[in-house]
């Protein structure tokens, strides 16, 4: 693939506009596509929007060159000359698989496919394909243009040839490519899972509240923002959905298990910060409530949520679903953690971090705490991870 390759967009939401604007800001053709004319309008209004604002801040030479670029369309037939397109719509199976099959009557032999998806298996989709070898996951972050992750997945059927390309392509757009295996949540959605589960379950337990675990997690851990006013930053509707997929997609392993309380936010509409209340109440006139910075208390929070961090990353190295460099690329690219967990770890000590793990186990009998065996072999002689 080249910078003359076409790309085709289907989905003009906020990820396939966001990687839209990437990929015609490198310099491709951009066919833009959905079956909602009023979503594709708000796209079009909103990419020209921003464009003009990127050129007004002297980011781009031109909005008006990079606007030529892109093409809108509500019929799939303007994907006949792309040689990539990438799908962005609803996180559904089987609209996706649908798509997928219906796509490749329209485009050429070679055209490869890729997914947005954050949660579903690429391997599923690409079996809806006759030709499922053109088939692979390019998950792009939110918001697509700032955010320098890009997670590649290929599908069991995928043709390893393609792989080296599709890294090469997102380096030329600027992004920071890793590989991930296709396993629920890829890296960072299934790495990242502590951070929001064990935050919750602390407060369920009342060993703490809200703003003191937020607290503990930026000022001690140095994380940019508190797990629960991530979650409402990121909305309950998204991330329940995806803790909940992920958690059915490891056939139930309790380590993934979602919260009851984030599901009463749910239910009650309390979104987070888009729909005014969350775990905390975003109405004008309310006052932030004050943690209690206790240090012990703190600590004890923070090394809690890190250590089951740890091993989550730990346990993906150990089951190959990405390699070390990009374990770590992928916490501090896709989700802004102050170092990779793997370093973190090395730093902490490997047995400080196993011995925080087996007191949880010891004290709660679950298995959700149970290491990671890649960490019990590497803390025998607490070897570090390289
Ligand atoms: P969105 O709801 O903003 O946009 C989806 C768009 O797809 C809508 O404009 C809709 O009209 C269109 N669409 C739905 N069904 C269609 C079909 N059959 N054919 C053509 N167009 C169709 O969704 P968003 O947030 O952009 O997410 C899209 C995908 O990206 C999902 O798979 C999601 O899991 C994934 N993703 C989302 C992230 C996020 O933070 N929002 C981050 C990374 C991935």
């Amino acid at each position: 693939m080249t910078q003359n390759t076409s790309i085709g967009i289907i989905g003009s939401g906020a990820m396939g506009a966001g990687i839209a604007q990437v990929a015609a800001m490198a310099g491709h053709k951009v066919v833009l596509y959905d079956n909602n004319t009023t979503a594709l309008d708000k796209a079009k209004k909103s990419l020209a929007a921003t464009l003009q604002k990127l050129q007004d801040k002297g980011k781009i030479a031109s909005a008006d060159e990079v606007q030529q670029r892109f093409s809108f369309a509500d019929k799939t037939g303007s994907f006949a000359d792309c040689g990539l397109i990438i799908e962005a719509i609803i996180e559904k199976l089987e609209v996706k698989k649908a798509v997928f099959s219906d796509i490749e009557k329209v485009v050429s032999a070679d055209c490869i496919l890729a997914s947005n998806t954050s949660s579903l298996s690429i391997t599923s989709i690409a079996a809806a394909c006759n030709k499922p070898e053109r088939v692979m996951g390019l998950h792009f972050f939110n918001p697509a243009p700032v955010m320098a992750l890009v997670e590649i997945i290929p599908a069991i059927q995928t043709a390893p040839g393609l792989i080296p390309g599709a890294k090469e392509l997102m380096l030329q757009w600027g992004k920071t490519p890793v590989i991930a295996k296709d396993t629920p949540g890829f890296i960072v959605n299934r790495v990242a899972r502590p951070f929001y589960g064990e935050a919750i379950r602390i407060l369920e337990e009342g060993i703490a509240d809200i703003p003191t675990i937020d607290w503990a997690m930026t000022e001690i851990g140095g994380f940019r923002m508190g797990p629960f006013t991530l979650m409402d930053y990121i909305g309950h509707d998204v991330n329940y959905v995806v803790t909940e997929t992920v958690f059915q997609s490891f056939f139930y392993d309790p380590r993934y298990k979602p919260s009851f309380s984030q599901k009463r936010l749910l239910e009650a509409g309390w979104l987070g910060r888009k729909s005014g209340k969350g775990f905390y109440n975003y109405a004008e006139g309310t006052t932030m409530p004050d943690p209690t910075k206790d240090l012990v208390l703190g600590t004890r929070i923070f090394e809690r949520i890190l250590a089951m961090l740890i091993n989550e990353a730990v346990d993906a190295l150990y089951l190959g679903v990405a390699s070390v460099n990009d374990l770590e690329t992928a916490m501090t690219k896709g989700v802004n953690y102050p170092k990779g967990l793997l370093q973190w770890c090395n730093e902490w000590g490997v047995d400080k971090c196993l011995e925080k793990l087996d007191s949880l186990y010891h004290e709660y009998h679950e298995d959700r705490y149970r290491a990671s065996t890649l960490l019990r072999k590497q803390a025998v002689g607490n070897k570090k991870f390289v």
